[in-house]
């Protein structure tokens, strides 16, 4: 099956858009050659996705930092020529030939991570989490609104049976929750933004608030977010700096989960998510931290980097810092074990932390 010639003119559109777009610094544009295009635009996955799919919110979107998602699971095998340098560029220089290591979520091994910040002068709240795709179901833009309903129903049936004391909760579906009580637990950092314009040019919010929905234990540090960007995202948090205890207790979460329904994982790739910035570990671990004295200094972003780390402002991605503090956390997610994305993040903060004390 060819793909159709609006939908052909519209990739070339977007190249040229991108081309002319100087101000623009995405991966996307960045890997999106004539080569790649003229590669790929005539291809479509089994589930009749498109190159247009994999680029359209990056071409929407040029203050874009990724630029690109993968529609569904062949995606990432069938448009390589742009996913593998651009997956390459972004995780470490993980090459096409490297395969991601055997799942290592750090079980035995959260002693090594004792409490960065026992004063409690610096951080604020220390948050991991990671991303789950459910076998058998493509990403945002391929699923239907059936897909959504039925999708978090098996989710909440794996709610309802978890029994482990600290982290039993309750399901808040989006669809009938109140804005007071949404706005709340955004501010709170709790749940997810609605209106992600990444997500909504990627196709991404279709069918609106069904299917999509929140989980938390009483003390909201565990949660469960369910079809927002990922199918899951698998989340544990609390106040201060004890990395050790937040990585436990999300250990804890993603056994029961993951003893209840079975993942996507690619050899290559391992888990599989929606942007391909998540690949691999799907680990993001992070610290709000204030850094007042070395934030300022002009080359803040620079030790970051060589830290592997990567900032953001605190009300989430595309954010702002407000007062000074900052959401510090691993950049790289595949090519390395979940631990080992937890251990970066720990040895880059902890080193911040000294520069900040001596300067
Ligand atoms: N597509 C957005 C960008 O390129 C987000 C990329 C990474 N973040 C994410 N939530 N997947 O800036």
């Amino acid at each position: 099956m060819s793909v159709d010639p609006a939908i052909v003119a519209k990739i070339d559109e977007g190249y040229a858009k991108l081309q002319g777009a100087k101000d623009c610094h995405s991966l996307l544009k960045k890997y999106l050659t004539k080569e790649v295009v003229d590669n790929c635009k005539n291809k479509k996955t089994k589930l009749g996705a498109s190159l247009l799919d994999v680029i359209q919110s990056g071409v929407a979107n040029l203050d874009s930092g990724v630029g690109v998602y993968a529609p569904d699971a062949e995606a990432y095998t069938l448009f390589k020529p742009l996913f593998d340098p651009l997956i390459q560029d972004y995780h470490n220089g993980f090459a096409p030939n490297q395969k991601q290591p055997a799942t290592d979520l750090g079980e035995g091994k959260t002693h090594l991570l004792p409490d960065l910040d026992p004063e409690g002068k610096y951080i604020n709240s220390t948050r991991v989490r990671c991303g789950r795709s459910l076998e058998g179901y493509p990403f945002n833009p391929c699923l239907t609104e059936a897909n959504y309903l039925e999708m978090e129903k098996k989710v909440k049936s794996i709610f309802t049976n978890i029994k482990d004391e600290e982290l039993q909760g309750t399901y808040y579906p989006l669809d009938g929750m109140t804005k007071e009580v949404q706005s709340q637990l955004i501010a709170d950092h709790f749940l997810f933004k609605e209106g992600d314009r990444f997500l909504q040019t990627a196709n991404a919010c279709r069918y609106w608030p069904k299917g999509r929905g929140i989980y938390h234990n009483k003390n909201k540090t565990f949660l469960v977010w369910v079809n927002e960007e990922d199918h899951l995202r698998i989340i544990s948090m609390q106040n201060g700096g004890n990395v050790g205890q937040v990585l436990e207790r999300l250990i804890k979460g993603v056994k029961i989960v993951q003893s209840q329904v079975p993942f996507s994982r690619d050899e290559r790739l391992g888990w599989l998510t929606f942007c391909p910035s998540n690949l691999g570990t799907t680990v993001r671990a992070s610290v709000h931290i204030r850094l007042p004295k070395i934030s300022a200094k002009p080359d803040f972003k620079k030790i970051c980097d060589g830290l592997k780390l990567q900032i953001r402002g605190i009300h989430g991605e595309h954010s702002e810092s407000v007062g000074g503090v900052y959401d510090i956390s691993n950049k790289a997610r595949l090519g390395l074990t979940e631990f080992e994305a937890v251990k970066q993040m720990y040895d880059g903060i902890k080193h911040l932390i000294e520069l900040e004390k001596k300067a």
